[in-house]
């Protein structure tokens, strides 16, 4: 009986190690290879023009809006914290997003993913990393970022939340607030739609949000010249 309990306790343990607890999803290893595990290979095309504006515009205070795994937010501890601190706030449920419905992996197990990730990356880091996290959605926690005194504090901001047009839109007007004159934005999944749903919904992209931003504020943003599978803008020096 109790050899019984042993095995059993045993096989719970096994099936409890976040190896075995992550191993559905297939392991991608990132370029810089430091043990990474990603499931998806979603940030790998954005690296050339991320090196390009990363060499260009060095920046130190960094804001992502969807982290997942880490992928993104790994990139730039790899890649700003060589030669110099930096501060990255990461905002995430962890619950996915709507276009994740029934496809989403369990949101501890991303997580996880995530501070194992970054936690790789910060290990490996020759400068000093402040990885501030704001588990939950955006709009509770940008206003939060705004009251706590961080208008035009950031570098760069990532938008890579959730990729409904309304919410989208209000990403973009409330991070621009905490964006530095000079500062870089970038949106994710400009030209992306949900290939799950059977017909076109342009409030379902980012797209007519990313328009509608750029738009209203077209006299304090210059769009950058890049391929528009992401959108990247600087706001205007005062
Ligand atoms: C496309 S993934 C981010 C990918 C990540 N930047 C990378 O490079 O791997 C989108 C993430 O946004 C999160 N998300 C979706 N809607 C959100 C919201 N309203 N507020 C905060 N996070 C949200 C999801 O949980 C998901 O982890």
């Amino acid at each position: 009986m109790k050899r019984r309990i042993a095995r059993i306790l045993k096989g719970v343990a096994r099936r409890l190690t976040p190896n075995k607890m992550l191993k559905p999803h297939k392991v991608h290893r990132n370029t810089v290879d430091r043990g990474y595990e990603f499931s998806n290979t979603w940030f790998e095309g954005n690296r050339p023009q991320w090196d390009t504006f990363m060499e260009k515009f060095q920046p130190r205070m960094l804001l992502e809006i969807g982290s997942y795994e880490g992928a993104s937010a790994c990139y730039l501890i790899d890649t700003l914290a060589h030669d110099a601190d930096i501060e990255l706030h990461c905002i995430d449920t962890w619950e996915g997003s709507v276009e994740h419905t029934g496809q989403y992996p369990k949101p501890s197990l991303v997580e996880a993913r995530f501070i194992k990730n970054t936690a790789l990356a910060i290990a490996a880091a020759a400068k000093s990393v402040n990885l501030v996290v704001h588990k939950g959605k955006s709009d509770t926690h940008l206003p939060k970022l705004l009251g706590e005194n961080m208008q035009e504090r950031f570098d760069l901001i990532y938008i890579d939340g959730s990729h409904q047009a309304p919410d989208v839109l209000f990403d973009a007007v409330v991070a621009f607030k905490l964006l530095k004159p000079g500062g870089l934005m970038i949106f994710d999944d400009y030209l992306w739609h949900d290939p799950s749903l059977g017909s076109f919904d342009t409030l379902r992209n980012p797209k007519i949000a990313v328009d509608a931003f750029t738009n209203v504020y077209g006299r304090e943003v210059k769009i950058l010249n890049a391929q528009l599978r992401q959108m990247y803008l600087i706001k205007h020096a005062q």
